[in-house]
Protein backbone atom coordinates (compact mmCIF):
# COMPACT_ATOMS: atom_id res chain seq x y z
CA UNK A 1 0.00 0.00 0.00
CA UNK A 2 1.90 3.24 -1.01
CA UNK A 3 1.82 6.00 1.90
CA UNK A 4 1.95 9.64 2.68
CA UNK A 5 3.66 11.00 5.24
CA UNK A 6 3.42 14.09 7.61
CA UNK A 7 5.96 15.49 9.68
CA UNK A 8 5.17 17.95 12.21
CA UNK A 9 8.46 19.94 11.97
CA UNK A 10 8.03 21.23 15.59
CA UNK A 11 8.76 18.07 17.69
CA UNK A 12 10.12 16.20 14.38
CA UNK A 13 7.52 13.55 15.28
CA UNK A 14 5.83 11.79 11.66
CA UNK A 15 3.23 9.64 10.57
CA UNK A 16 1.94 7.38 7.59
CA UNK A 17 -1.04 7.85 6.21
CA UNK A 18 -2.68 5.65 3.22
CA UNK A 19 -2.67 6.77 0.13
CA UNK A 20 -6.58 5.74 -1.60
CA UNK A 21 -6.42 5.16 -5.29
CA UNK A 22 -9.61 6.85 -6.85
CA UNK A 23 -10.45 5.41 -10.42
CA UNK A 24 -9.75 8.58 -12.33
CA UNK A 25 -8.63 12.20 -11.21
CA UNK A 26 -6.46 12.63 -8.35
CA UNK A 27 -5.69 9.45 -5.64
CA UNK A 28 -6.22 10.41 -2.01
CA UNK A 29 -4.48 10.42 1.36
CA UNK A 30 -7.01 8.81 4.31
CA UNK A 31 -6.19 11.35 7.06
CA UNK A 32 -8.79 10.43 9.51
CA UNK A 33 -6.21 9.15 12.12
CA UNK A 34 -3.95 12.41 11.61
CA UNK A 35 -5.07 13.73 15.10
CA UNK A 36 -4.49 10.09 16.83
CA UNK A 37 -1.12 9.98 15.31
CA UNK A 38 -0.03 13.53 15.22
CA UNK A 39 -2.37 15.81 17.64
CA UNK A 40 -3.34 17.78 14.63
CA UNK A 41 -6.42 18.95 12.30
CA UNK A 42 -6.21 20.00 8.54
CA UNK A 43 -6.90 23.44 7.71
CA UNK A 44 -8.99 23.66 4.58
CA UNK A 45 -11.04 26.58 4.17
CA UNK A 46 -13.90 25.88 1.59
CA UNK A 47 -13.33 22.07 2.03
CA UNK A 48 -11.86 22.36 -1.68
CA UNK A 49 -9.26 20.21 -0.93
CA UNK A 50 -10.76 17.93 1.05
CA UNK A 51 -12.87 14.83 -0.29
CA UNK A 52 -15.68 14.21 2.20
CA UNK A 53 -16.89 10.77 1.07
CA UNK A 54 -16.49 8.27 -1.32
CA UNK A 55 -18.47 8.32 -4.43
CA UNK A 56 -19.36 6.27 -8.57
CA UNK A 57 -21.61 8.79 -9.44
CA UNK A 58 -20.38 11.89 -10.98
CA UNK A 59 -17.07 12.64 -12.18
CA UNK A 60 -15.49 15.81 -12.45
CA UNK A 61 -12.19 16.88 -14.51
CA UNK A 62 -11.69 20.66 -13.91
CA UNK A 63 -8.37 20.89 -15.35
CA UNK A 64 -9.89 19.41 -18.91
CA UNK A 65 -13.28 20.97 -18.45
CA UNK A 66 -14.87 16.92 -18.39
CA UNK A 67 -18.17 16.16 -17.03
CA UNK A 68 -19.39 12.51 -16.79
CA UNK A 69 -22.58 11.23 -15.27
CA UNK A 70 -21.76 7.16 -14.63
CA UNK A 71 -18.99 7.33 -16.84
CA UNK A 72 -21.27 9.07 -19.92
CA UNK A 73 -19.63 12.44 -20.99
CA UNK A 74 -22.26 15.41 -20.14
CA UNK A 75 -22.46 16.05 -23.90
CA UNK A 76 -23.48 12.82 -25.32
CA UNK A 77 -26.27 12.52 -22.54
CA UNK A 78 -27.28 15.64 -23.42
CA UNK A 79 -27.49 15.50 -27.11
CA UNK A 80 -28.51 11.90 -27.43
CA UNK A 81 -30.46 11.12 -23.83
CA UNK A 82 -33.70 12.28 -22.65
CA UNK A 83 -34.24 13.82 -18.78
CA UNK A 84 -35.55 11.03 -18.09
CA UNK A 85 -33.17 8.24 -19.57
CA UNK A 86 -30.35 10.23 -17.38
CA UNK A 87 -32.26 9.68 -14.09
CA UNK A 88 -32.91 6.66 -13.96
CA UNK A 89 -28.83 6.25 -15.30
CA UNK A 90 -27.92 8.35 -11.96
CA UNK A 91 -30.38 7.02 -9.75
CA UNK A 92 -29.70 3.08 -10.93
CA UNK A 93 -26.30 3.35 -12.41
CA UNK A 94 -27.18 2.44 -16.14
CA UNK A 95 -29.10 3.53 -19.08
CA UNK A 96 -32.69 2.13 -18.90
CA UNK A 97 -33.58 -0.46 -21.61
CA UNK A 98 -36.43 0.67 -23.68
CA UNK A 99 -39.00 -1.41 -21.63
CA UNK A 100 -37.22 -0.13 -18.05
CA UNK A 101 -37.50 3.04 -19.40
CA UNK A 102 -41.38 3.12 -20.03
CA UNK A 103 -41.72 1.63 -16.97
CA UNK A 104 -40.17 3.68 -14.85
CA UNK A 105 -41.55 6.98 -17.14
CA UNK A 106 -44.92 5.18 -16.50
CA UNK A 107 -44.22 5.21 -12.38
CA UNK A 108 -43.70 8.61 -12.43
CA UNK A 109 -46.90 9.83 -14.43
CA UNK A 110 -48.76 8.72 -11.47
CA UNK A 111 -46.61 10.66 -9.23
CA UNK A 112 -47.09 14.06 -10.27
CA UNK A 113 -50.01 14.94 -8.18
CA UNK A 114 -49.21 16.25 -4.59
CA UNK A 115 -51.80 16.14 -2.36
CA UNK A 116 -54.46 18.52 -3.23
CA UNK A 117 -54.48 19.96 0.47
CA UNK A 118 -50.82 20.80 -0.10
CA UNK A 119 -52.61 23.35 -2.58
CA UNK A 120 -54.14 25.25 -0.06
CA UNK A 121 -50.31 26.13 1.34
CA UNK A 122 -49.43 28.63 -1.54
CA UNK A 123 -52.33 31.08 -0.46
CA UNK A 124 -50.33 31.15 2.62
CA UNK A 125 -47.88 32.98 0.89
CA UNK A 126 -47.91 36.60 -0.29
CA UNK A 127 -47.94 36.85 -4.28
CA UNK A 128 -44.19 38.49 -4.43
CA UNK A 129 -42.67 36.09 -2.08
CA UNK A 130 -39.61 34.35 -3.88
CA UNK A 131 -40.58 31.35 -5.27
CA UNK A 132 -37.57 29.56 -4.01
CA UNK A 133 -39.06 30.58 -0.53
CA UNK A 134 -42.31 28.96 -1.51
CA UNK A 135 -41.28 26.32 -3.23
CA UNK A 136 -38.38 25.05 -0.16
CA UNK A 137 -41.69 25.60 1.90
CA UNK A 138 -43.59 23.17 0.15
CA UNK A 139 -41.67 20.55 -0.05
CA UNK A 140 -40.69 20.88 3.43
CA UNK A 141 -44.50 20.03 4.02
CA UNK A 142 -44.46 17.27 1.79
CA UNK A 143 -43.08 15.51 4.52
CA UNK A 144 -46.62 15.92 6.12
CA UNK A 145 -48.16 14.42 3.86
CA UNK A 146 -45.53 11.18 3.24
CA UNK A 147 -44.52 10.83 6.48
CA UNK A 148 -44.88 7.25 6.58
CA UNK A 149 -41.79 7.72 4.53
CA UNK A 150 -39.51 9.12 6.76
CA UNK A 151 -37.54 6.32 8.00
CA UNK A 152 -36.17 4.94 4.99
CA UNK A 153 -34.81 2.13 5.41
CA UNK A 154 -34.57 -0.43 2.29
CA UNK A 155 -33.45 0.07 -1.28
CA UNK A 156 -36.94 0.01 -2.74
CA UNK A 157 -38.03 2.81 -0.06
CA UNK A 158 -35.36 4.55 -1.34
CA UNK A 159 -36.64 4.57 -5.07
CA UNK A 160 -39.98 5.40 -4.06
CA UNK A 161 -39.05 7.98 -1.98
CA UNK A 162 -36.65 9.24 -5.24
CA UNK A 163 -39.15 8.60 -7.82
CA UNK A 164 -42.13 10.41 -5.71
CA UNK A 165 -39.78 13.72 -5.22
CA UNK A 166 -38.37 14.14 -8.72
CA UNK A 167 -42.05 13.50 -9.63
CA UNK A 168 -43.39 16.03 -8.23
CA UNK A 169 -41.28 18.89 -8.03
CA UNK A 170 -41.85 20.72 -11.44
CA UNK A 171 -45.39 20.60 -10.37
CA UNK A 172 -44.67 22.36 -6.78
CA UNK A 173 -42.45 24.61 -9.31
CA UNK A 174 -45.37 25.35 -11.44
CA UNK A 175 -47.55 26.01 -8.33
CA UNK A 176 -45.09 28.29 -7.04
CA UNK A 177 -44.71 30.47 -10.22
CA UNK A 178 -48.55 30.35 -10.59
CA UNK A 179 -49.63 31.43 -7.28
CA UNK A 180 -46.77 34.09 -7.96
CA UNK A 181 -48.28 35.78 -10.74
CA UNK A 182 -51.85 35.59 -9.91
CA UNK A 183 -52.82 32.54 -11.76
CA UNK A 184 -55.17 29.33 -11.29
CA UNK A 185 -53.04 26.77 -10.26
CA UNK A 186 -53.10 24.38 -13.50
CA UNK A 187 -53.23 20.11 -12.66
CA UNK A 188 -50.18 18.31 -14.38
CA UNK A 189 -51.32 16.49 -17.45
CA UNK A 190 -50.77 13.14 -17.48
CA UNK A 191 -50.11 12.47 -21.07
CA UNK A 192 -47.80 14.42 -21.19
CA UNK A 193 -43.54 13.86 -21.10
CA UNK A 194 -42.61 15.17 -17.64
CA UNK A 195 -40.69 18.31 -19.34
CA UNK A 196 -43.41 18.90 -22.13
CA UNK A 197 -46.23 18.74 -18.66
CA UNK A 198 -43.38 21.30 -16.99
CA UNK A 199 -43.90 23.76 -19.67
CA UNK A 200 -47.22 22.60 -19.93
CA UNK A 201 -48.09 23.75 -16.34
CA UNK A 202 -46.55 27.00 -16.24
CA UNK A 203 -48.18 28.18 -19.36
CA UNK A 204 -51.54 26.95 -19.48
CA UNK A 205 -54.85 28.44 -18.30
CA UNK A 206 -58.12 26.59 -17.59
CA UNK A 207 -59.42 27.42 -21.05
CA UNK A 208 -57.79 27.74 -24.72
CA UNK A 209 -55.14 25.59 -25.84
CA UNK A 210 -51.46 25.76 -24.87
CA UNK A 211 -48.30 26.02 -27.08
CA UNK A 212 -45.50 24.15 -26.94
CA UNK A 213 -43.13 23.58 -29.65
CA UNK A 214 -40.58 20.44 -29.57
CA UNK A 215 -37.71 22.75 -29.67
CA UNK A 216 -38.33 24.33 -26.50
CA UNK A 217 -39.43 20.56 -24.82
CA UNK A 218 -35.81 19.99 -26.27
CA UNK A 219 -34.17 22.73 -24.72
CA UNK A 220 -35.26 22.10 -21.30
CA UNK A 221 -34.91 19.01 -20.99
CA UNK A 222 -30.93 19.32 -21.74
CA UNK A 223 -31.22 21.65 -18.91
CA UNK A 224 -32.56 19.81 -16.79
CA UNK A 225 -29.49 17.32 -17.79
CA UNK A 226 -27.07 19.59 -17.87
CA UNK A 227 -28.08 20.24 -13.66
CA UNK A 228 -28.85 16.58 -12.66
CA UNK A 229 -25.65 16.41 -10.79
CA UNK A 230 -22.51 17.84 -9.85
CA UNK A 231 -20.83 15.84 -7.64
CA UNK A 232 -19.96 17.30 -3.61
CA UNK A 233 -21.16 20.82 -4.86
CA UNK A 234 -22.53 23.25 -2.04
CA UNK A 235 -25.85 22.51 -2.32
CA UNK A 236 -24.95 18.11 -2.56
CA UNK A 237 -22.47 18.74 0.13
CA UNK A 238 -25.32 20.08 2.20
CA UNK A 239 -28.01 17.18 1.25
CA UNK A 240 -25.31 14.86 2.73
CA UNK A 241 -24.87 16.41 5.49
CA UNK A 242 -28.33 16.83 6.68
CA UNK A 243 -28.66 13.08 5.70
CA UNK A 244 -25.95 11.88 7.52
CA UNK A 245 -27.54 13.04 11.21
CA UNK A 246 -30.59 10.72 10.29
CA UNK A 247 -32.72 13.40 9.13
CA UNK A 248 -35.68 12.38 6.26
CA UNK A 249 -34.89 12.38 2.87
CA UNK A 250 -37.59 15.33 2.44
CA UNK A 251 -35.05 17.88 5.06
CA UNK A 252 -32.41 16.49 3.31
CA UNK A 253 -33.48 18.03 0.19
CA UNK A 254 -35.21 20.81 1.55
CA UNK A 255 -31.89 22.13 2.76
CA UNK A 256 -29.94 21.78 -0.76
CA UNK A 257 -32.97 23.88 -1.98
CA UNK A 258 -32.04 26.50 0.00
CA UNK A 259 -28.25 25.72 -0.40
CA UNK A 260 -28.88 25.95 -4.00
CA UNK A 261 -30.91 29.92 -4.06
CA UNK A 262 -27.24 31.91 -2.75
CA UNK A 263 -25.59 33.64 -5.45
CA UNK A 264 -22.27 32.20 -5.72
CA UNK A 265 -24.15 29.09 -6.28
CA UNK A 266 -27.27 28.28 -8.14
CA UNK A 267 -28.85 31.87 -7.35
CA UNK A 268 -26.19 33.00 -9.72
CA UNK A 269 -28.37 32.62 -13.38
CA UNK A 270 -30.60 35.03 -11.61
CA UNK A 271 -27.80 37.45 -11.27
CA UNK A 272 -26.15 36.59 -14.61
CA UNK A 273 -29.08 38.26 -16.49
CA UNK A 274 -29.58 41.16 -13.92
CA UNK A 275 -26.10 42.14 -14.24
CA UNK A 276 -26.43 41.93 -18.07
CA UNK A 277 -29.48 44.45 -17.61
CA UNK A 278 -27.22 46.71 -15.72
CA UNK A 279 -24.73 46.93 -17.95
CA UNK A 280 -27.75 48.47 -20.68
CA UNK A 281 -25.51 48.19 -23.77
CA UNK A 282 -22.57 46.54 -25.67
CA UNK A 283 -20.67 50.13 -25.18
CA UNK A 284 -20.52 50.19 -21.59
CA UNK A 285 -19.05 46.70 -21.09
CA UNK A 286 -15.51 47.17 -20.80
CA UNK A 287 -16.52 49.36 -17.91
CA UNK A 288 -17.85 46.84 -16.08
CA UNK A 289 -14.84 44.49 -17.10
CA UNK A 290 -12.57 46.98 -15.37
CA UNK A 291 -14.83 47.06 -12.16
CA UNK A 292 -14.72 43.17 -12.00
CA UNK A 293 -10.88 43.23 -12.46
CA UNK A 294 -10.36 46.26 -9.79
CA UNK A 295 -9.28 44.18 -6.27
CA UNK A 296 -10.81 47.46 -4.56
CA UNK A 297 -14.15 46.69 -5.79
CA UNK A 298 -16.21 43.41 -4.75
CA UNK A 299 -18.37 43.61 -8.26
CA UNK A 300 -17.63 40.34 -10.01
CA UNK A 301 -18.70 39.24 -13.47
CA UNK A 302 -21.55 37.11 -12.96
CA UNK A 303 -21.54 33.77 -14.77
CA UNK A 304 -17.75 33.60 -14.73
CA UNK A 305 -15.60 31.59 -12.97
CA UNK A 306 -15.92 27.91 -10.54
CA UNK A 307 -14.55 26.48 -7.68
CA UNK A 308 -13.75 22.92 -10.24
CA UNK A 309 -13.88 23.76 -13.28
CA UNK A 310 -10.59 25.62 -14.52
CA UNK A 311 -11.21 25.68 -18.02
CA UNK A 312 -14.71 26.20 -19.84
CA UNK A 313 -17.52 24.34 -17.95
CA UNK A 314 -18.34 21.13 -20.29
CA UNK A 315 -22.40 21.94 -19.90
CA UNK A 316 -21.68 26.27 -20.99
CA UNK A 317 -20.44 24.95 -24.15
CA UNK A 318 -23.50 22.78 -24.53
CA UNK A 319 -25.81 25.42 -23.58
CA UNK A 320 -23.94 28.15 -25.92
CA UNK A 321 -24.71 25.70 -28.67
CA UNK A 322 -28.15 25.60 -27.88
CA UNK A 323 -29.00 29.32 -27.31
CA UNK A 324 -27.45 29.72 -30.43
CA UNK A 325 -29.81 27.11 -31.97
CA UNK A 326 -32.49 28.48 -30.65
CA UNK A 327 -32.23 32.64 -31.04
CA UNK A 328 -33.47 32.29 -34.98
CA UNK A 329 -36.45 30.05 -33.86
CA UNK A 330 -37.65 31.51 -30.57
CA UNK A 331 -36.61 35.28 -31.14
CA UNK A 332 -34.28 35.25 -27.93
CA UNK A 333 -33.83 39.02 -26.56
CA UNK A 334 -31.00 39.37 -28.82
CA UNK A 335 -29.79 42.76 -27.18
CA UNK A 336 -28.59 40.76 -23.75
CA UNK A 337 -27.32 38.38 -25.99
CA UNK A 338 -25.31 40.85 -28.13
CA UNK A 339 -23.86 42.24 -24.43
CA UNK A 340 -23.67 38.98 -23.35
CA UNK A 341 -21.43 38.04 -26.35
CA UNK A 342 -19.30 40.76 -25.98
CA UNK A 343 -18.84 40.34 -22.00
CA UNK A 344 -17.95 36.72 -23.26
CA UNK A 345 -15.21 37.81 -26.16
CA UNK A 346 -13.32 40.33 -23.56
CA UNK A 347 -13.38 38.00 -20.49
CA UNK A 348 -11.79 35.13 -22.70
CA UNK A 349 -8.87 37.28 -24.03
CA UNK A 350 -8.28 39.40 -20.78
CA UNK A 351 -5.38 38.68 -19.14
CA UNK A 352 -7.24 38.96 -15.51
CA UNK A 353 -9.46 36.37 -16.84
CA UNK A 354 -7.00 34.08 -18.43
CA UNK A 355 -4.41 34.12 -15.75
CA UNK A 356 -6.91 33.06 -12.89
CA UNK A 357 -8.51 30.58 -14.98
CA UNK A 358 -11.81 32.45 -15.36
CA UNK A 359 -14.30 30.99 -18.17
CA UNK A 360 -18.38 31.10 -18.78
CA UNK A 361 -20.08 28.43 -16.02
CA UNK A 362 -23.69 27.15 -16.91
CA UNK A 363 -25.37 30.13 -15.41
CA UNK A 364 -23.63 32.34 -18.10
CA UNK A 365 -25.84 30.80 -20.78
CA UNK A 366 -28.57 29.00 -19.04
CA UNK A 367 -29.96 32.68 -18.32
CA UNK A 368 -30.61 33.81 -21.72
CA UNK A 369 -32.12 30.26 -22.71
CA UNK A 370 -34.77 30.83 -19.69
CA UNK A 371 -35.90 33.86 -21.20
CA UNK A 372 -36.52 33.10 -24.36
CA UNK A 373 -38.78 30.08 -22.86
CA UNK A 374 -40.45 33.12 -21.26
CA UNK A 375 -39.25 32.01 -17.66
CA UNK A 376 -39.45 34.61 -15.17
CA UNK A 377 -35.93 35.14 -13.79
CA UNK A 378 -37.09 34.62 -10.18
CA UNK A 379 -37.89 30.73 -11.81
CA UNK A 380 -34.42 30.38 -12.89
CA UNK A 381 -33.10 28.88 -9.88
CA UNK A 382 -36.32 26.64 -9.01
CA UNK A 383 -35.56 25.32 -12.52
CA UNK A 384 -32.16 24.64 -11.66
CA UNK A 385 -34.39 22.97 -8.44
CA UNK A 386 -35.99 20.69 -10.86
CA UNK A 387 -33.44 19.16 -12.59
CA UNK A 388 -30.60 18.63 -9.31
CA UNK A 389 -33.24 17.22 -7.50
CA UNK A 390 -32.14 13.54 -9.06
CA UNK A 391 -28.72 14.52 -7.83
CA UNK A 392 -29.38 14.87 -4.22
CA UNK A 393 -31.68 12.02 -3.82
CA UNK A 394 -28.78 9.76 -6.07
CA UNK A 395 -25.73 11.00 -3.64
CA UNK A 396 -28.46 10.68 -0.47
CA UNK A 397 -28.93 7.00 -1.23
CA UNK A 398 -25.22 6.68 -1.71
CA UNK A 399 -24.52 8.05 1.73
CA UNK A 400 -27.32 5.71 3.10
CA UNK A 401 -25.95 2.51 1.51
CA UNK A 402 -22.71 3.66 2.95
CA UNK A 403 -21.81 1.44 6.13
CA UNK A 404 -19.00 3.71 6.64
CA UNK A 405 -20.32 6.97 6.47
CA UNK A 406 -20.22 8.75 9.76
CA UNK A 407 -22.34 11.90 10.62
CA UNK A 408 -20.61 15.03 9.01
CA UNK A 409 -18.83 16.60 11.80
CA UNK A 410 -15.63 19.35 10.91
CA UNK A 411 -13.44 20.27 13.19
CA UNK A 412 -12.65 24.10 13.40
CA UNK A 413 -9.39 26.51 14.22
CA UNK A 414 -9.94 28.18 17.55
CA UNK A 415 -9.05 31.70 17.33
CA UNK A 416 -10.87 33.05 20.16
CA UNK A 417 -10.44 34.34 23.65
CA UNK A 418 -8.23 31.54 25.88
CA UNK A 419 -10.14 31.06 29.20
CA UNK A 420 -11.21 33.80 30.91
CA UNK A 421 -13.27 34.79 34.36
CA UNK A 422 -16.35 37.36 34.60
N1 LIG B 1 -15.32 38.05 -11.59
C1 LIG B 1 -14.15 38.66 -11.28
N2 LIG B 1 -13.17 38.07 -10.57
C2 LIG B 1 -13.37 36.81 -10.16
C3 LIG B 1 -14.58 36.11 -10.45
C4 LIG B 1 -15.56 36.77 -11.20
N3 LIG B 1 -16.71 36.16 -11.51
N4 LIG B 1 -14.52 34.88 -9.91
C5 LIG B 1 -13.32 34.79 -9.30
N5 LIG B 1 -12.64 35.97 -9.45
C6 LIG B 1 -11.24 36.26 -8.98
C7 LIG B 1 -11.21 36.50 -7.47
O1 LIG B 1 -11.39 37.86 -7.17
C8 LIG B 1 -9.85 35.98 -7.13
O2 LIG B 1 -8.91 36.96 -7.54
P1 LIG B 1 -7.53 37.16 -6.70
O3 LIG B 1 -6.77 35.87 -6.88
O4 LIG B 1 -6.88 38.33 -7.34
O5 LIG B 1 -7.93 37.39 -5.27
C9 LIG B 1 -9.65 34.78 -8.06
O6 LIG B 1 -10.49 35.07 -9.21
C10 LIG B 1 -10.09 33.45 -7.45
O7 LIG B 1 -11.40 33.61 -6.94
P2 LIG B 1 -12.03 32.72 -5.77
O8 LIG B 1 -13.19 33.45 -5.18
O9 LIG B 1 -10.93 32.29 -4.84
O10 LIG B 1 -12.52 31.46 -6.56
P3 LIG B 1 -13.50 30.39 -6.00
O11 LIG B 1 -13.14 29.11 -6.67
O12 LIG B 1 -13.53 30.38 -4.52
O13 LIG B 1 -14.94 30.92 -6.47
C11 LIG B 1 -16.96 31.25 -7.63
C12 LIG B 1 -15.71 30.36 -7.44
C13 LIG B 1 -17.67 31.43 -6.29
C14 LIG B 1 -17.91 30.54 -8.58
C15 LIG B 1 -16.49 32.62 -8.18
O14 LIG B 1 -15.78 32.45 -9.38
C16 LIG B 1 -17.67 33.58 -8.39
O15 LIG B 1 -18.09 34.25 -7.44
N6 LIG B 1 -18.23 33.64 -9.65
C17 LIG B 1 -19.37 34.47 -9.92
C18 LIG B 1 -20.65 33.77 -9.44
C19 LIG B 1 -21.05 32.61 -10.32
O16 LIG B 1 -21.06 32.70 -11.54
N7 LIG B 1 -21.42 31.50 -9.67
C20 LIG B 1 -21.91 30.29 -10.35
C21 LIG B 1 -21.01 29.13 -10.12
S1 LIG B 1 -21.56 27.74 -11.05
C22 LIG B 1 -22.79 27.02 -10.13
O17 LIG B 1 -22.90 27.16 -8.94
C23 LIG B 1 -23.77 26.23 -10.86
Amino acid sequence: MSTFTFTDNRNGKSAEFPILNSVLGADVVDITTLNKELGVYTYDNGLSMTGSCQSDITYIDGGKGELLYRGYPIEQLAEKKKYLEVCYLLLNGELPTAEQFVAFEGSMREKRFPNEGLRNLFNAFPDDGHPMAVLSSAVSALSAFHHQHLNVQSQEEYMDMAIRLIAKMPTLAAYTYRHHMGYPLIYPDMDRYFTENFLYMMRAFPTGSTEISDVEVRAMDAIFTLHADHEQNASTSTVRLVGSTGAHPYAAVVAGINALWGRAHGGANESVIAQLEMIGSVENVDKFIKKAKDPNDDFRLMGFGHRVYKNFDPRAKVLRKLRDELRDTLGINSRLIEIANKVEEIALTDEYFVKRNLYPNIDFYSGTIFEALGIKRNMFTPIFVIGRTVGWLTQLIELKKDPSQKIFRPRQRYVGHTKRDI
